[in-house]
């Protein structure tokens, strides 16, 4: 977040936001963040982390809405999502995505899971990251409660950063690859897209 360009007068959208961890960085620095999630679990925790911050907005959502959302997005971050996502739903959330930005804003897709994904080497990162930030056992706790719920069984939609700018460019936005992830995971890959002034698609 922290490598992000913002500024004090932007609006902005973390896609996916789950518990608002996020959220509650970009309210400290833009001037109105909304928080989109399909889980109404996660809706709750996530209106419950953000109560008291009057320029926060918590929706949940399952699929794009018809319009483009106004007002205009000038950030878009969208991390640890996609992989949950099958191709026709990323195609048709990436266009909504891409139209709802404003004429400044940027699309931020980070700790996508690329093709060839070293399980063996995130789950180290993983440890050492829970290890640096002093909460090990913590972290140990939520994996195994994820790993009994079954999260590691569903299905993870990996794709190479190639075919992600594609999809992109197919739904009118121009994509580049960034220099790292943004989350801490060195497995995975972070793209920025504008939209493309030049595209057909609206
Ligand atoms: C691994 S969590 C990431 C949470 C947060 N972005 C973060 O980085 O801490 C994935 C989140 O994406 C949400 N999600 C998955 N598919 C979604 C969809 N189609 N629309 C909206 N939210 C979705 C899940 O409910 C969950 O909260």
């Amino acid at each position: 977040m922290r490598e992000l360009p913002v500024a004090k007068d932007w609006i902005g959208l973390d896609f996916g936001c789950g518990h608002a961890h996020l959220i509650q960085l970009m309210a400290s620095r833009m001037r109105l963040v909304f928080g989109f999630d399909s889980g109404p679990n996660q809706i709750g925790i996530a209106e419950n982390n953000t109560s008291g911050m009057p320029n926060v907005i918590i929706r949940r959502l399952s699929a794009p809405p018809p319009s483009f959302h106004v007002p205009r997005f000038d950030l878009i971050f969208v991390n640890s999502v996609v992989e949950l996502m099958n191709d026709d739903e990323l195609d048709r959330w990436l266009q909504w995505w891409t139209g709802s930005l404003s004429g400044r804003g940027a699309l931020v897709i980070s700790d996508v899971m690329p093709q060839k994904n070293d399980r063996l080497r995130s789950f180290i990162e993983s440890l050492s990251w829970g290890f640096r930030q002093g909460c090990l056992l913590g972290y140990c706790y939520e994996y195994f409660l994820m790993m009994k719920a079954g999260f590691f069984r569903e299905q993870a939609f990996c794709r190479d950063s190639d075919e992600l700018l594609l999809r992109i460019s197919r739904s009118g936005g121009r994509g580049r690859l960034l220099r790292r992830n943004l989350d801490f995971l060195t497995t995975r890959y972070a793209v920025m897209a504008v939209k493309d002034s030049r595209s057909p698609v609206p």
